[in-house]
C-alpha cells in the first residue's frame, strides 16, 4: 500500500519538475528566436564577449578573457584608409559571444545574413577573429548582422590591434564585469522606467537589444540616475575620472561611493599613486585650507577604472 503512494508521489514530482523545466528552459529559448536582434543588441554582445558577469572563465570577476573594441580608420590587412569602423577583436582563445555560438538567438533574418554574407560559422575561437556589425536592406527593412572580418577581409586580431591607438581601444567587456562586481546596480538601473524617465533619460530599450547578452544588468533598485544613455548626455572622460575617484569632487552631496581603488597601484605614466597623500590634500580642500582639490591621477590603460569608464561612456 505504502509503495503505491510512493509511485504516485514520484510521478507527480516528475510532472511538476518536467513542466517547470519546459517553462524555464524551452519557452524563453523558443521565444527569443522570434525576435530579431537590433544593431544595439549586436554591438552589446560583441563588445561584452561571451558573458558579462560571473563565469568559469573568470570566477573572480577580474575581466579576463574579454574582447577589445577598437575604432579604426585603416584597413588592418592592406593599410589603406577606410571609413571609420568599429571592430571587435577576439584574440586567440577569447570565448565568442552567444550570438556566434548559437546564431539562432539572433532571430531569423540576422542569423541568415550573419551565416551567409557574414561567414560567422568560419570563425575559430582557438585562432581568434575580428567581427564587425553590418547592415543590409532586406525588402525595405534595415537588418543588422555580424560579419566575420577575418574570413571576409583577412583581418587578423594582431593586425587590428596594431592599427588602433590607445585612445581608440576600449575594454568595454572588462568594464561591464567591473559594473557587475562593484554592485553599481544597487543604485543605478540600465532600464528606464515607463514614466517621465523617458523624456529625461532618453528612449527606452527595444525588444531585441538584449538578445545574447548574459546576464543583463537592468538593476532593480533606483537610488541614482538610470545609466542606459549616460554616454550620450555626458561624454567627458575627465568628468568620469574625477567622479569615480571621488564623486564629491563634482557633486558635493553625492551618496555614490569612491572607486579610487580601481586605479590600482600606478597611474597612466607608471608613477605610484599616493592615496594617503591625496586624501590629506583633499581634507585640506574640504576644510577650506586650499582653493582647488588635488589633481586626480589618470588611470592606467590596463586598470580596472579605465575599463569601467570605457563601459560607461559606451552606454549611448
Ligand atoms: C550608493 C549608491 C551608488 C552606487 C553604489 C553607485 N552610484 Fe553612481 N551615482 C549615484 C548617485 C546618487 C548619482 C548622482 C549624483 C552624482 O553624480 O554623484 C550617481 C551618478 C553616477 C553617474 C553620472 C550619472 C549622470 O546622469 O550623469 C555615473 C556615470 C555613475 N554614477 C556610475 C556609477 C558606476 C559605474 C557605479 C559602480 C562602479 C556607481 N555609479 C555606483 C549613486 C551610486
Amino acid at each position: 500500500m505504502a509503495f503505491r503512494e510512493y509511485t504516485i508521489g514520484v510521478r507527480m514530482f516528475g510532472l511538476a519538475f518536467g513542466t517547470s523545466m519546459f517553462i524555464t528552459l524551452y519557452m524563453p529559448a523558443s521565444d527569443i528566436r522570434n525576435v530579431s536582434v537590433t544593431e544595439t543588441g549586436l554591438e552589446r554582445q560583441l563588445s561584452f564577449g561571451r558573458v558579462g558577469g560571473f563565469s568559469y572563465e573568470d570566477p573572480l570577476l577580474q575581466g579576463k578573457a574579454k574582447p577589445a573594441t577598437v575604432d579604426i580608420t585603416e584597413d588592418p590587412k592592406t593599410g589603406a584608409p577606410i571609413e571609420p569602423t568599429r571592430a571587435y577583436v577576439y584574440a586567440s582563445g577569447v570565448p565568442f559571444p552567444n550570438g556566434i555560438r548559437h546564431p539562432m538567438i539572433l532571430g531569423k533574418k540576422p542569423m541568415e545574413l550573419s551565416l551567409g554574407q557574414g561567414k560567422i560559422s568560419m570563425a575559430d575561437e582557438a585562432q581568434g577573429a575580428v567581427f564587425v556589425v553590418r547592415t543590409e536592406d532586406v525588402g525595405g527593412e534595415t537588418v543588422g548582422y555580424i560579419e566575420n572580418a577575418t574570413a571576409t577581409r583577412g583581418w587578423v586580431p594582431e593586425a587590428a590591434m596594431k592599427v588602433a591607438t590607445q585612445e581608440t581601444t576600449h575594454y568595454i567587456g572588462k568594464g561591464k564585469i567591473m559594473f557587475v562586481r562593484e554592485g553599481c546596480w544597487w543604485c543605478h538601473t540600465l532600464l528606464p522606467e515607463q514614466t517621465q524617465d523617458w523624456q529625461y533619460f532618453g528612449a527606452p530599450p527595444m525588444l531585441g537589444d538584449f538578445n545574447g547578452e548574459s546576464p543583463t544588468a537592468f538593476g532593480s533598485d533606483r537610488k541614482a540616475p538610470d545609466l542606459t544613455h549616460v554616454g550620450s548626455r555626458n561624454s567627458s572622460k575627465e568628468w568620469m575620472i574625477m567622479h569615480f575617484f571621488n564623486p564629491r569632487l563634482v557633486q558635493p552631496h553625492s551618496i555614490m561611493p569612491r572607486y579610487d581603488y580601481l586605479w590600482g597601484e600606478n597611474d597612466a605614466a607608471g608613477n605610484p599613486i599616493d592615496f594617503d597623500g591625496w586624501r590629506a590634500e583633499y581634507d585640506k580642500y574640504v576644510a577650506n585650507e586650499r582653493v582647488y582639490p588635488p589633481e586626480v591621477p589618470v588611470p592606467a590603460k590596463d586598470s580596472e577604472a579605465h575599463a569601467l569608464i570605457d563601459f560607461v561612456l559606451n552606454l549611448k
